[in-house]
């Protein structure tokens, strides 16, 4: 695992939008096959996906031979409504980039079969070709999609039900109401975001800040999901200098120093 650490979350994003555009790239340069990528909602991918948009809009990276598939969704929530992942990701990625419309793959939350709409997804990923690269962020409790304590490290796209922590956090974007917040989700599984050639995981602020030291230093566990990382041989956590205010000073040198040895 790299773990990536930036003065604040502009720094972070700007490192993680370039990386991703430099991977996207790099593809393109070598075959017409697309790039397949995870995304991810919340507050902390608006400011990567906000460069993304500025590249695009340069000419420094085009998502038209780019095919997506978001992480998660409410159940039962319109799509229309604005806090609905499909709004989110329209509003803050998708309606400013040049992704061809069919390439876009959002789970339905409302599909009158749930169980097949997520065996669907599934099955759409691997058609695709598999993940080349899944950006996700994580939840306080270290949640990566909506993949809460005690999901299956091995668990794949399916019907979750949100914990209270969760809908408590969320519920900063349904007027202060955690009963507002949907209590169940979809979501792709632990061993989907790991089936990606390379994960990033974004995580900004101190209210991170145990997460992140339970999945870097702590043992492997359904506990913190995002620990699964540990088992990837192609991890990234990009962090700010908050969010990594939990680490061991001797961890926080270790990173840094890899980071300025592959640098040279
Ligand atoms: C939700 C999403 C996660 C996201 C998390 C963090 O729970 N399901 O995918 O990582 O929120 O959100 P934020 O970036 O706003 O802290």
């Amino acid at each position: 695992m790299k773990v990536i650490i930036r003065k604040n979350s502009a720094e972070s994003s700007l490192w993680t939008a370039h990386y991703i555009a430099a991977k996207i790239n790099e593809k393109a340069a070598r075959t017409d096959e697309p790039f397949v990528i995870g995304l991810c909602t919340g507050s902390t991918p608006i400011e990567t996906y906000a460069e993304l948009i500025r590249m695009v809009k340069a000419g420094e990276v085009s998502f038209k031979n780019v095919i997506s598939f978001n992480m998660d969704e409410y159940v039962g929530l319109p799509e229309s409504h604005p806090e609905s992942y499909h709004s989110f990701m329209h509003k803050y990625l998708f309606d400013h980039i040049d992704e061809p419309a069919g390439n876009i793959h959002i789970l339905n939350g409302n599909a009158p079969d749930p169980v097949k709409e997520c065996e669907d997804y599934e099955k759409a990923i691997v058609a695709a070709g598999g993940f080349d690269l899944f950006l996700g962020g994580i939840g306080e409790d270290g949640h990566i999609a909506f993949n809460e304590p005690f999901s299956s490290l091995e668990s794949r796209t399916r019907v979750v039900t949100l914990t209270q922590d969760t809908r408590e956090v969320n519920s900063r974007f349904f007027d202060n109401d955690p009963e507002k917040v949907p209590a169940q989700a979809m979501s792709v599984g632990v061993a989907t975001v790991l089936s990606a050639k390379e994960v990033v995981i974004m995580a900004y602020g101190s209210k991170k800040a145990r997460a992140i030291a339970a999945a870097i230093e702590g043992p492997m566990s359904h506990y913190c999901t995002v620990s699964a990382l540990q088992a990837h041989p192609a991890g990234t956590i990009v962090c700010d200098e908050a969010a990594v205010g939990e680490l061991k000073v001797n961890s926080y040198r270790y990173f840094k120093a890899v980071e300025a040895a592959e640098a040279k």
